[in-house]
């Protein structure tokens, strides 16, 4: 049974514990006891659940004054109160303060069942909302009518519905994330969260915990429980960006992790059930990277149930001047400016541009041509226009620090290196002579993006 809800439950008599204990169980619920609230709350701070029942009157700190502290934590729990004959007015009190239900005693055992039921539903909820919010689908469509995207498109609708992993190959800017993004929205899970890693982009000591979570206290800095990607997509999908990048260590816990469909936060003793399907994409070459030893086979053939290859722009000539039309038509209504035409020299010099960037490059030059041009033609020179060679200020006033200075013309120079590969990370980093990974710390610290 598919269901990775937690439930604690709290009451001072040991035979409600056990006989909520045993139905909750039965319908597939882990389910965690205490009784009393001294040590619920040393087991919240352990670890999270979706649901908790908490008897109002107990032994030492009752299940009100318990319920006050979880709230002044920001728990995210879903609380029912089981009350006595003398606390349903406090428990009626405590719905209106934002408690989900409360229950009397003597329990119905099959009111439990709906009540846990309908809370752990509302629990789900908020959290897909929450996560709905910053992952929202991506408002473009694949666009493309070559017979390489034709081909792409049809692939897709087969593959979507299935539950099949998925590995996705292209150099940068092809397109690998909008084609996860698409079989998501195809398949049954589209109203499951899409939940995206880009393994190049976390520093190694912290990918463990971005997967699977952690508990609170588990390694300095794990200050809070955190819940991993893997969870959060859980009944989703999870897209493993850039996995060639994914140390030794980490392809070995990812690899247990879709072998036994379960994970184990760092901290944590015991395993979660996750239900997940994972789409993983890269821009290297995976087959080389195996015979050098930076890739586990193991992991390779776990992944690659289905294969997609994404073609560079310059083998699908004929998308160029189409998807540089959507992207005009895009952006102009975007920034509500008129729609303009490419002239015929402008659409060759077009095909004449060796899109090391791909369609990222493309769409970033169609952006910015709205953004700088006025008229309603756009003409070849008006392509090739330098952002960055605008007139440097001779009068500017030098106040800054020299430490401002440096971060000033490092942001600078990253931008125009960029914009040179047309926002292509990897030929970035290798001009800069840095990392990939230092690179993206590097963008997120000049908050570049
Ligand atoms: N066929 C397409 N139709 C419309 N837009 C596209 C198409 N392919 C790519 N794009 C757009 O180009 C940009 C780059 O695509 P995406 O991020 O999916 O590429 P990627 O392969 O994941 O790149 P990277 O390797 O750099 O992460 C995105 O804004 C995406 O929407
Ligand atoms: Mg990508």
């Amino acid at each position: 049974m598919i269901c990775s809800n937690k439930i604690l439950v709290v009451d001072d008599e040991e035979n409600i514990l056990i006989s909520l204990s045993s139905i909750l169980e039965d319908e597939g619920y882990t389910v965690k006891t205490s009784s009393d609230a001294e040590t619920a709350l040393k087991m919240l701070e352990k670890e999270e659940f979706d649901v908790a029942l908490l008897d109002i009157w107990l032994p030492k700190m009752d299940g009100l004054k318990l319920f006050e502290i979880m709230k002044e934590q920001k728990r995210e729990e879903e609380v029912i109160f089981i009350s006595g004959h003398g606390s349903i007015e406090q428990a009626v009190k405590a719905t209106k303060i934002g408690a989900f239900d409360f229950l009397e005693k003597p329990l119905s055992l099959e009111r439990v069942v709906v009540a846990v039921k309908n809370a752990s539903q509302k629990k789900e909820l908020v959290e897909k909302e929450k996560f709905f919010k910053s992952e929202l689908k991506s408002d473009v469509e694949l666009v493309g009518e070559s017979p390489a995207m034709k081909e792409l498109k049809k692939q897709i609708s087969i593959i979507a519905p299935s539950d099949g992993r998925v590995l996705i190959y292209g150099e940068n800017g092809t397109g690998k994330e909008l084609v996860a993004r698409s079989i998501h929205q195809l398949s049954n899970r589209s109203n499951e969260p899409f939940i995206e890693v880009n393994c190049a982009a976390i520093p190694s000591e912290l990918i463990e915990s971005e997967l699977f979570g952690h508990r609170k206290g588990s390694f300095t800095g794990a200050i809070e429980n955190k819940k991993g990607k893997f969870l959060l997509a859980n009944k989703g999908t999870l897209f493993l960006d850039e996995i060639g990048d994914m140390s030794l260590m980490t392809q070995a816990k990812v690899l247990r992790a879709l072998e036994e469909q379960k994970i184990e936060p760092v901290g944590a003793s015991e395993q979660i059930k996750v239900d997940v399907r994972v789409i993983a994409a890269t821009n290297k070459d995976i087959e080389k990277e195996i015979s050098e030893g930076r890739f586990r086979a193991d992991l390779f053939y776990r992944l690659n149930v289905i294969f997609i290859k994404l073609p560079p722009l310059r083998e699908r000539n004929g998308d160029i001047s189409l998807l540089f039309e959507y992207y005009l038509d895009y952006y102009s209504k975007k920034y509500k400016k008129e729609k303009k035409r490419l002239t015929e020299s402008a659409i060759n010099a077009l095909y004449e541009c060796p899109w090391n960037g791909n369609v990222r490059e493309l769409k970033n030059l169609a952006e910015r041509v709205i953004i700088m041009y006025e008229g309603t033609e756009i003409l070849e020179e008006d392509l090739f226009y330098k952002p960055f060679s605008e007139k440097k200020s001779s009068d500017n006033i030098y106040s800054g620090t020299l430490k401002e200075a440096r971060k000033s013309f490092e942001r600078d120079y990253i931008l125009k290196v960029l914009n040179q590969t047309g926002g292509n990370i990897a030929q970035t980093a290798e001009i800069l002579g840095i990392e990939r990974r230092h690179l993206y710390r590097k963008l997120s610290a000049l908050k570049i993006r």
